[in-house]
C-alpha cells in the first residue's frame, strides 16, 4: 500500500498517541512504589527533626545520595525541591538579582548564553523567560564544537555562560569526551567574560546497558583551579518520581557561600520527609540495581524505535546508550510538515524547532522522539504513523 492510502486507513483508527515528552511510564514509576508506603518510625535523622524548618541544603545522606547520582563528592552538593529546573531557575534568579564578580545580571545591557543544538526546550524556556540572549552553538557528536565556543567567547563579551547536559544530551544522546570537557573548563575559567558552565546532568545514571562513567568536572576543574566555573543540576525524577522526586544542585565552596544567603532568603527548609524516604528506599534498593530495572523497561523501546525507523530512507537518527530521547533528523524541510500530518492522525509529537532557541531550526529538520511514557504496544503504533507520515511528507515534498 502507498503511503497516501496507509495514511486514510491510519486515519480512520482515530487514534491517540504521544511521543513529546521524556516521561517515565507507569511501569517505571512503579518500581519506586515502596517509597509512598515508607512508615517513618523515626522523626530523626542524626538528631535533626525531620518534619521541622532547617537544613536549608538537605539533610546530610540525602546529599550523599547526590553525590553518588552526580559522580562528584558530597561537599559540593545540596539536595532541595522536587526538582532540577527549579534549582537552575533559582540560581539564574540569583546571578540576575546577586551576579558574580562582575555584578548582577540586571545591570548588564545583554546577557548571553551558549546553547548548544539540538538542545533541551526547557533551558531555552527559562533563558527566554529570563532575557537572556541565546546564541546556538553545533554538537559534534562528543559535546560542543570547541572551536565555535572559543572564538564566540573571545569575541563577545555579553556571554556569560554555556548550557551543557554532558551524559546522553537531550536530544541527541551524546557524551562528552573528556577532551571537551576539559576544553569547555579552559575556555571559560580563562575567559574575560568569566562564564558559568551550566551542567545539566540530568542523566547521570540513565544507562540502557553498559554504564557510562563521564569523568567527574569539580575533579578536572579543581586541577585546573577552576571549581567556581561550574554549577551542577541533577534529581531523582526519572530515577524515583517525576515531581516527587529530590533536586540537588551542586557548586565550589565560594559559590555555596555566595548563593546561600539569596537562597535561604527564599524557603526555610527543603522537604526532608521526602529527603528522609529517599535515604531510606537507596538503603533497601542499590541505586545501580535501580537503573538496572529502569532499563530493562527502556531497552526494548529504544530497540523497537530502531527497528522500526530502519524500514525507511528519508532521515538518519540516533541510537543512544542511555536517556531518554531518540533524536530523528529528516529531509531537511520536511520537520514541521511530518509532525503536523502526525497531528492529523492522532499521533502528539513536540513541536518542530523545539530543540532550537527560539523555536527556530533553520533546515526544519529535527523531530525529537520521546519513547519512555507510553507501552510497548502503543510505541509500536506510534512508530507506524510516523513511518507513515515521513513517506507522506517526502512524497509531497517530490512533487
Ligand atoms: C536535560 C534535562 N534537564 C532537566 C530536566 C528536568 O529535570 P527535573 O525534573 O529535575 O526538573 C529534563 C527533563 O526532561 C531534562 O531532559
Amino acid at each position: 500500500m502507498d503511503y497516501i492510502s496507509q495514511f486514510e486507513v491510519l486515519k480512520s483508527k482515530e487514534l491517540s498517541l504521544d511521543l513529546t515528552r521524556g516521561k517515565p511510564s507507569e511501569e517505571q514509576l512503579d518500581l519506586s512504589n515502596s517509597l509512598i508506603n515508607f512508615d517513618e518510625k523515626s522523626f530523626s535523622s542524626h538528631g535533626i527533626d525531620i518534619r521541622n524548618y532547617g537544613e536549608v541544603k538537605g539533610l546530610e545522606a540525602c546529599r550523599k545520595l547526590g553525590s553518588e547520582i552526580l559522580g562528584c563528592s558530597e561537599d559540593y552538593i545540596w539536595s532541595g525541591g522536587n526538582s532540577s529546573l527549579s534549582l537552575m531557575s533559582k540560581f539564574l534568579s540569583f546571578l540576575f538579582i546577586q551576579g558574580d564578580e562582575s555584578g548582577p545580571w540586571n545591570n548588564k545591557e545583554r546577557v548571553s548564553v551558549l546553547c548548544p543544538v539540538p538542545g533541551y526546550d526547557r533551558h531555552f524556556k527559562l533563558c527566554e523567560t529570563f532575557g537572556i540572549n541565546m546564541i546556538p552553538i553545533s554538537l559534534t557528536g562528543e559535546g560542543p564544537d570547541l572551536e565555535e565556543v572559543r572564538t564566540l567567547v573571545e569575541s563577545d563579551e555579553s556571554i556569560k555562560g554555556i548550557w551543557c547536559v554532558p551524559k546522553y544530551s537531550n536530544p541527541t544522546g551524546e557524551v562528552y569526551s573528556l577532551e571537551v570537557i576539559e576544553g569547555l573548563l579552559d575556555i571559560f575559567s580563562r575567559s574575560k567574560n568569566k562564564g558559568t558552565i551550566f551542567w545539566d546532568n540530568a542523566y547521570a545514571v540513565h544507562d540502557l546497558s553498559d554504564q557510562i562513567l563521564l569523568p567527574d568536572i569539580f575533579s578536572l576543574a579543581k586541577d585546573k583551579d577552576c571549581e567556581d566555573s561550574v554549577i551542577q543540576f541533577g534529581s531523582t525524577s526519572k530515577i524515583t518520581f517525576a515531581g516527587a522526586g529530590i533536586g540537588f544542585i551542586a557548586m565550589s565552596k565560594l559559590n555555596q557561600e555566595l548563593f546561600l544567603p539569596f537562597y535561604s532568603s527564599l524557603m526555610i527548609g527543603p522537604d526532608k520527609l521526602n529527603q528522609a524516604k529517599h535515604i531510606r528506599f537507596f538503603q533497601d534498593n542499590s541505586l545501580r540495581e535501580h537503573m538496572k530495572k529502569h532499563a530493562e523497561i527502556l531497552k526494548p523501546k529504544f530497540d523497537l524505535v530502531d527497528q522500526k525507523l530502519q524500514l525507511q530512507d528519508f532521515g538518519t537518527w540516533t541510537k543512544p546508550a542511555g536517556g531518554y530521547f531518540i533524536l530523528y533528523e529528516a529531509k531537511h524541510g520536511n520537520a514541521k510538515k511530518v509532525i503536523s500530518l502526525a497531528s492529523e492522525l492522532g499521533l502528539k509529537l513536540t513541536p518542530a524547532g523545539a530543540t532550537h532557541p527560539y523555536g527556530i531550526d533553520a533546515d526544519d529538520s529535527y523531530i525529537r522522539i520521546a519513547p519512555t511514557a507510553c507501552t510497548l504496544e502503543e510505541l509500536d503504533m506510534a512508530m507506524d504513523v510516523f513511518l507513515c507520515c515521513i513517506g507522506v511528507a517526502q512524497e509531497q515534498s517530490d512533487l
